[in-house]
C-alpha cells in the first residue's frame, strides 16, 4: 500500500546525467540515518533519556520550527519499511547508528535493554535477509544525560564507559555487523556542542578540546577492544567517521595558502592526525597556536589538554579505513581591520584567528552551510592521501537538503552526480575510495533545523501518524546508479 505511489512516480522519471563513467566493481554504494534522527519512541520501554532529548525539551527554542524528536521517523515501529527502502533503492550498504541509552539505557554495561536488544537485531536481520550490509555507528551524538550531567566527553572516565559500550555492541552483533564505525563526526559533537549549544560555553575554546582528547581516547579504547576480543573471530573493519569540510585558500598569497593548511589541521588534523599520522599526537601547528593565544589570554596553560606518550601510542594507528563524511568547502582568510566576526562552526576557526566564507558564486542547498563545490570532494581526497598516505577511504556521508515538500528535486540529483563524478576522477588519480553513502534515506529530525532541511531520497510526511515515505525523483535517479553502475 506505502509503496502504490511510489511505483507511479519511479515509472515517469528518467534522468540522464550525460557521463558514461563507470564504477570498478568493488566500490559500494549505500545511504544512512542515525538513531535520534528517526528512530522516535524516545521514553518507550526501558530506554534512558540522550542529551538532545534534554536539550530540546528543556529549550524547545533552540529548534528552528520548535519541534522535537520524541517520533521524528517512527522507525522504532517502521523499520521493516526502511529496510523495504534500502532494498527498493538496491543499496549494498545501510549505514545506521545504535542508540546508547536505547541499548543501556543508564549508559552503563551492566543493564542491558532488552528492547533495544532486540530492536538492533530486527534490524540487522532484516537488511540481511535482503542482502544489504549494515553498517554500524556506534555513537552518533545521542550521549546518555546521566553522562552528560557528568561532562559527558569532557570527562575522562568517560573512554572507559563507552568502550564498555561499544564490548557490548560487539558481543551483541559482531557476528553479523562486519563494519563499525565508533563515533560520528567528533569535531559537530566538540565543537559545536560544547563550543555553542552547551549554556556552560567558554569565552575561549576549554570544553571543545577536553571533549576533543577524549573522543579520541574513547574511539581507540573501542578499537582496541575489538580488536583484541573480537577481530580474531569476526574479521571486521573499524574506523571513527569523521566531518571534513574542505578548506581552500582565498587567494594564492603564501600567507593565504599557509592559513588554509593551518586550520585544515584545526578543523580536520585535530581529529584525524592523532589516529593517522605516522606520528600520532596533535598536529604540531595546533599546537603552537593554542599554546600562544592561552598566553596571551592570560591563562596559565594552554588550554589543549596534552596527550601522555602512552596516549599518543593508545591512540595511533586504531583505524582499519578512512570514514569521510563530506558536505561542503570553504574559503579562508584572516579578518579583515574592524571586521565583526561570527564565532561559530563553519564561519571562524578559534585560535588560528581565521575567517571561513563561501565563495559567493557557489549555489547553497536549503541548509544554510551546505554551499555546493564538487571539486570539494577531490581535492579533499587528494589531501587525505598526502597527509596520510594510500589509506582505503569509504564516504560515510555525502548529501543535499531541499527545504518544503518537493519530490522532483532535481538540484539534489545534480549535487549527487557532480560530486560522485569527482569521486571518480580520484579513483582514476589512483585514491582508494572504496564506497559512498548518499546522507540520507530519508527525511529526518535534522538536529537544530528541525524538519526543516530535507536531505532524504525519500520524502517523509511529517504531519501523518503514518509517517509515509515517498520516494522523491532522486531515489530513482540513485536506484538507477546503482544497478548501472555508472554516471
Ligand atoms: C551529520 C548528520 C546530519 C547531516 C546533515 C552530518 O554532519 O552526521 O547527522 O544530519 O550532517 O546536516
Amino acid at each position: 500500500m506505502l509503496w502504490l505511489p511510489a511505483l507511479i512516480i519511479w515509472a515517469s522519471v528518467s534522468h540522464s546525467c550525460g557521463s558514461d563513467l563507470q564504477f570498478p566493481s568493488w566500490f559500494k554504494f549505500g545511504a544512512a540515518s542515525a538513531a535520534f534522527q528517526v528512530e522516535g519512541a524516545w521514553n518507550v520501554s526501558d530506554k534512558g533519556e540522550g542529551k538532545w532529548d534534554r536539550l530540546i525539551h528543556r529549550y524547545p527554542e533552540m529548534i528552528t520550527d520548535g519541534s522535537n524528536a520524541d517520533v521524528a521517523c517512527n522507525s522504532y515501529y517502521l523499520w521493516e519499511r526502511d529496510i523495504e527502502m534500502a532494498a527498493e533503492l538496491g543499496l549494498q550498504f545501510y549505514r545506521f547508528s545504535i542508540s546508547w541509552p536505547r541499548l543501556l539505557p543508564t549508559g552503563f554495561a551492566n543493564n542491558i535493554s532488552e528492547d533495544g536488544k532486540n530492536y538492533y537485531n530486527k534490524l540487522i536481520d532484516g537488511l540481511l535477509e535482503k542482502g544489504i550490509e549494515p553498517i554500524v555507528t556506534i555513537y552518533h551524538w545521542d550521549m546518555p544525560q546521566m553522562f552528560q550531567d557528568l561532562g559527558g566527553w569532557a570527562n575522562p572516565k568517560i573512554s572507559d564507559w563507552f568502550a564498555e559500550y561499544a564490548r557490548v555492541v560487539y558481543s551483541l552483533y559482531g557476528d553479523r555487523v562486519k563494519n563499525w564505525i565508533t563515533i560520528n563526526e567528533p569535531l559537530v559533537d566538540c565543537d559545536f556542542y560544547y563550543g555553542e549549544v552547551l549554556a556552560a560555553k567558554q569565552e575561549h575554546f576549554v570544553g571543545p578540546y577536553m571533549c576533543n582528547k577524549n573522543v579520541l581516547l574513547s574511539h581507540a579504547k573501542a578499537y582496541h577492544v575489538y580488536d583484541q576480543e573480537f577481530r580474531p573471530k569476526y574479521k571486521g573493519k573499524v574506523s571513527l567517521a569523521n566531518h571534513l569540510v574542505w578548506l581552500k585558500p582565498y587567494s594564492n598569497s603564501t600567507e593565504d595558502q599557509e592559513l588554509a593548511e593551518a586550520a585544515r589541521q584545526f578543523l580536520t588534523g585535530r581529529y584525524t592526525h592523532a589516529v593517522f599520522s605516522k606520528e600520532g599526537g596533535w598536529p604540531s601547528v595546533v599546537e603552537e597556536a593554542v599554546a600562544k593565544a592561552s598566553k596571551e589570554q592570560g591563562y596559565q596553560d594552554t588550554r589543549l589538554p596534552p596527550f601522555t606518550q602512552e596516549e599518543i601510542e593508545l591512540i595511533r594507528g586504531t583505524y582499519d579505513y578512512f570514514a569521510m563524511n563530506h558536505y561542503t568547502t570553504r574559503l579562508v582568510r584572516k579578518p579583515r581591520s574592524s571586521e565583526e566576526i561570527v564565532r561559530s562552526l563553519f564561519t571562524y576557526v578559534e585560535d588560528l584567528d581565521a575567517v571561513l566564507e563561501m565563495d559567493p558564486s557557489w549555489p547553497v542547498g536549503y541548509t544554510w552551510y551546505t554551499a555546493v563545490y564538487p571539486e570539494g570532494i577531490r581535492e579533499q581526497i587528494a589531501w587525505l592521501k598526502q597527509q596520510y598516505g594510500n589509506v582505503e577511504i569509504l564516504i560515510t556521508e555525502n548529501g543535499y537538503s531541499t527545504g518544503g515538500s518537493n519530490l522532483d528535486d532535481d538540484a539534489r540529483i545534480s549535487y549527487v552526480n557532480d560530486y560522485l563524478e569527482q569521486v571518480l576522477l580520484s579513483i582514476e588519480e589512483g585514491v582508494n575510495v572504496t564506497g559512498y553513502t548518499y546522507w540520507t534515506i530519508m527525511d529526518n529530525f535534522e538536529w537544530t533545523d528541525g524538519y526543516n532541511s530535507k536531505f532524504g531520497l525519500y520524502e517523509v510526511d511529517f504531519s501523518v501518524p503514518e509517517r509515509t515515505r515517498t520516494p522523491r525523483k532522486s531515489a530513482q535517479y540513485y536506484a538507477q546508479l546503482i544497478k548501472k553502475r555508472s554516471l
